[in-house]
């Protein structure tokens, strides 16, 4: 139904939510300070987000007939998104993930450009919905925590 290259670049961006969403995690348990309880339920959010949009990814992959990344060690060889392994302040935490955040829409963006070329119209519309919404996100993160200007 679609070829090699749209099942690759899908699986890369599964990759990334996959990571991202545990990342999210740590942020959530991790975080400390006056805000905790706000930024407690806000990484709560994100990782909510980012797991419907792994299943999503993956489900997208088997749709078109390709085999979805099934394993953590293969994820972890075609994420762009590092995992965390230091120990983060609050405002670092929100300014990772922006950051993160952007790194996976790029990547979606790039991902939506080849479906495009390929003419798979259901993958493009289902990335470009997932651009939005990461859009969005990142609006909605920057001006709550975000850096005033
Ligand atoms: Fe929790």
């Amino acid at each position: 139904m679609s070829d090699a290259r749209v099942i690759e670049h899908l699986n890369g961006l599964l990759a990334d939510a996959v990571i991202y969403y545990y990342k999210i995690h740590n942020y959530h348990w991790f975080v400390k300070g006056h805000r905790f309880k706000e930024l407690h339920e806000t990484f709560e959010g994100l990782y909510e987000s980012a797991h419907q949009d792994l299943d999503d990814l993956a489900e997208r992959v088997l749709t078109i007939g390709g085999k979805p990344l099934g394993t953590l060690a293969e994820t972890l060889t075609h994420a762009t998104i590092k995992e965390e392994t230091q120990t983060r302040d609050a405002e670092e935490m929100i300014r990772l993930t922006l950051a993160d955040l952007k790194t996976r829409v790029e990547r979606i963006r790039a991902a939506a450009d080849i479906s495009d070329e390929q003419g798979d119209r259901g993958t493009t519309a289902m990335l470009e919905d997932l651009i939005q919404r990461i859009e969005k996100t990142s609006w909605m993160l920057e001006s709550a925590f975000g850096t005033p200007s």
